[in-house]
């Protein structure tokens, strides 16, 4: 499963990268917002430190303004991926980018049958919110599951991108589902290499060696 990083900010994108943990980024314009940062500019920064894909979320929701804003955002950098959010019109401008050899990201998915119009418009990647779902009462993973068997039972080449995505379970378990990517907060992928016992392992081990009063080099 690929990791994608869910933030705007471009200096834990920069750690995260540097441990070699990142597949892509995807933004949102809340977490733009956030960042207080100017977008293109934002933008063309993540571009220029992750090879992978960078998901950049058009802000208008008619066909002719989110094909005006994909096209100009698909300038910014090779890897920029446009971000669509499911509607009617988001789904037909994804058809239009997929046409002309553009990655999209179809956002804002919360039941399988919005999943099945994603992959019938080529989207390359659909966005599932897990976290969203279950602050609802419904069981986010299930969607992924849903997701998965029908993708594979039509050979859909769209990617399963598991997002809303807010603890090590939930990155456990998307993989256990089959998701390909799963858009995972900064804080929660740092978490994911956390063990007390590895803690107190690593203490002992520290310990023995500095009594056997030996150096390695
Ligand atoms: C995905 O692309 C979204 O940016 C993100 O995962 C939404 O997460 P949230 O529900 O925690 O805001």
């Amino acid at each position: 499963m690929k990791f994608f990083v869910d933030t705007a900010e471009v200096d834990a994108i920069a750690e995260l990268n540097d441990y070699g943990l990142l597949d892509g980024v995807t933004t949102n314009p809340s977490l733009i917002a956030k960042s207080g940062r100017d977008f293109k500019e934002v933008i063309a920064e993540i571009c220029a430190l992750v090879e992978g894909p960078v998901s950049a979320e058009v802000a208008s929701t008619e066909f002719d303004g989110m094909v005006a804003e994909g096209e100009h955002l698909a300038k910014i950098a090779d890897n920029v991926v446009i971000k669509l959010p499911l509607t009617l019109d988001g789904l037909k401008a994804c058809r239009h980018f997929t046409a002309k050899g553009i990655k999209t990201n179809v956002t804002l998915c919360f039941s399988a049958n919005q999943a099945l119009l994603a992959a019938k418009a080529g989207a390359t990647f659909i966005s599932p919110f897990i976290g969203r779902l279950d602050d609802l009462n419904i069981d986010g993973m299930e969607l992924i599951e849903e997701i998965r068997a029908i993708y594979d039972n039509y050979g859909f080449e769209t990617e399963i991108l598991a997002a809303s995505i807010r603890s090590a379970n939930h990155v456990k378990d998307c993989a256990i589902a089959g998701a390909d990517v799963a858009t995972i907060p900064p804080a929660v992928i740092k978490g994911l290499a956390n063990h007390a016992l590895t803690d107190k392992g690593l203490a002992a081990f520290v310990k023995d060696w500095a009594a056997t009063g030996q150096s390695i080099l």
